[in-house]
């Protein structure tokens, strides 16, 4: 079986090695491709040289190599139709089509979408050149903090959260008028600020049936103690089931899963693939209650870096079987264990940052941690940095977090780039 991976970052580095060890795969004497991949993923799958959104050099490749499977790491090549084209011309694929990738890459969409099902989501309404004169106005009568989002794809940047007005209004100049997005900020999402805890749940659907994989917590913000700018994750634990009770997991499947892939499918967008629910578990009068902050169409990273080591059963298996109809026919298996992963980062990001940098240590790291390769490129026969998230380190245990977290904390140390950045608190507040 020929398989090719689409995406060069930390998030497939983890799929391409999950992949390489399924049982199936291992079996079947397969063989994995990638797009142009990185130093990590090239150890186990062989770069084509084809980025991630060249769809048709893509399914050229595919066609003429036989590549009887693809998965989809990132948005971008979902939003631009990659499983529409790739099941056109009678190809087997893992992710959604366009239209069911509006879930991720339209704020409007989806929040407009939960409304009108009644799925659990901040209160918001939608601005665009019809009625943007009245921001203002709308915002004299809001409480603030509130959060404003922009409307489509915009690198993770796309969310703020406002004090005032005043704050409000740049952000909103910024991404309406200096289009500092595209035409990603030209609508806009105003919503209610909610306070409480947030939980990732990743969703292998076939359109209809599902299972839901362990639940992970993203540390999104850059500064330790949750401070600072918002970054695409600087690291993650798995599972993070037990910060909800039995009630709370049964209202996400009630509330949230079932009748968001039951209505995507009356809406004609039927969703296959990895539906990803962030959610935000809000303690209220009558108990917790679980709101939607954002669905993405794809696997996050950094939460797949610590969810697939739990994965016991055929990884490969899990994914044909969302790509076909019959996922409840596939038993998930998952391994006690405990998974933390932490983020090695440029000096700098999420804003400006040098890279370029020789990469060492990896190799002593890597005998006790997993190390997925998130930026980094071969250059002159060394690693080098290549991005803002540069490493993901992960630690996994079968006696606890502590034990995982202290084996990511001892070894991150080994590696070596100039100008390393990691925050030396994920899982800091677990009960180790
Ligand atoms: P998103 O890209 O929609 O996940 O937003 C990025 C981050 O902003 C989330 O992970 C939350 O931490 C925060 N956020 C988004 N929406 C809200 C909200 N309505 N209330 C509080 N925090 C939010
Ligand atoms: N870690 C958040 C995301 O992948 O969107």
């Amino acid at each position: 079986m020929n398989i090719l991976i689409v995406g060069n970052g930390g998030r497939e580095h983890t799929i391409a090695w999950k992949i390489f060890n399924s049982l199936s795969f291992k079996e079947s004497n397969s063989k994995l491709f990638c797009t142009t991949g990185n130093p990590g993923i090239n150890e186990i799958a062989e770069p084509i040289g084809i980025k991630p959104d060249e769809i048709d050099l893509l399914l050229k490749f595919a066609k003429d190599n036989n590549v009887d499977f693809t998965v989809v790491g990132p948005e971008v090549p979902l939003s631009l139709g990659i499983a529409d084209v790739f099941k056109g011309n009678g190809l087997t694929i893992f992710g959604p089509s366009r239209l069911a990738s509006e879930i991720e890459t339209s704020k409007v969409f989806s929040k407009d979408f939960m409304a009108r099902n009644n799925i659990p989501t901040a209160k918001y309404r939608v601005f665009d050149d019809n009625n943007y004169p009245e921001v203002q106005e709308y915002l004299s009568n809001v409480i603030f903090p509130i959060v404003i989002k922009a409307d489509g794809l915009a690198a993770g940047k796309g969310v703020y959260i406002a004090r005032d007005i005043q704050d409000s209004m740049t952000f909103i100049n910024d991404i309406h008028n200096n289009l500092i997005f595209g035409t990603s900020g030209l609508r806009f999402v105003i919503e209610e600020y909610l306070t409480g805890f947030e939980v990732s749940v990743f969703v292998i659907t076939d359109g209809t049936d599902f299972k839901i994989l362990p639940f992970a917590q993203d540390f999104k913000k850059i500064g330790e103690g949750d401070t600072g700018k918002n970054t695409g994750g600087m690291g993650s634990f798995a599972p993070a089931n037990f910060l909800v009770n039995d009630e709370t997991y049964d209202k996400i499947t009630k509330r949230v899963i079932i009748p968001t892939l039951n209505n995507m499918r009356k809406e004609g967008r039927e969703f296959k693939g990895c539906l990803y629910c962030g959610l935000m578990i809000v303690k209220e009068n009558d108990g917790y209650q679980t709101y939607v902050i954002e669905f993405n169409c794809r696997f996050g990273d950094p939460e797949t870096q610590s969810v697939l080591p739990l994965i016991k059963s055929d990884f490969l298996q899990l994914l044909i079987a969302s790509s076909g109809d019959k996922i409840n026919q596939y038993n998930l298996e998952v391994n006690d264990l405990y998974s933390l992963c932490v983020v090695a980062a440029s000096g700098g990001y999420p804003d400006k940052h040098t890279t370029g940098y020789v990469v060492e240590g990896l190799d002593k790291a890597g005998t006790e941690c997993l190390v997925f390769h998130s930026g980094t490129k071969e250059s002159d026969n060394n690693v080098v940095t290549n991005g803002g998230r540069v490493l993901s380190v992960v630690g996994v245990s079968d006696l606890s977090f502590k034990d995982a977290r202290d084996k990511v904390y001892s070894n991150i140390e080994k590696i070596t780039f100039e100008n390393m950045y990691f925050r030396k608190d994920i899982g800091g507040k677990l009960a180790l």
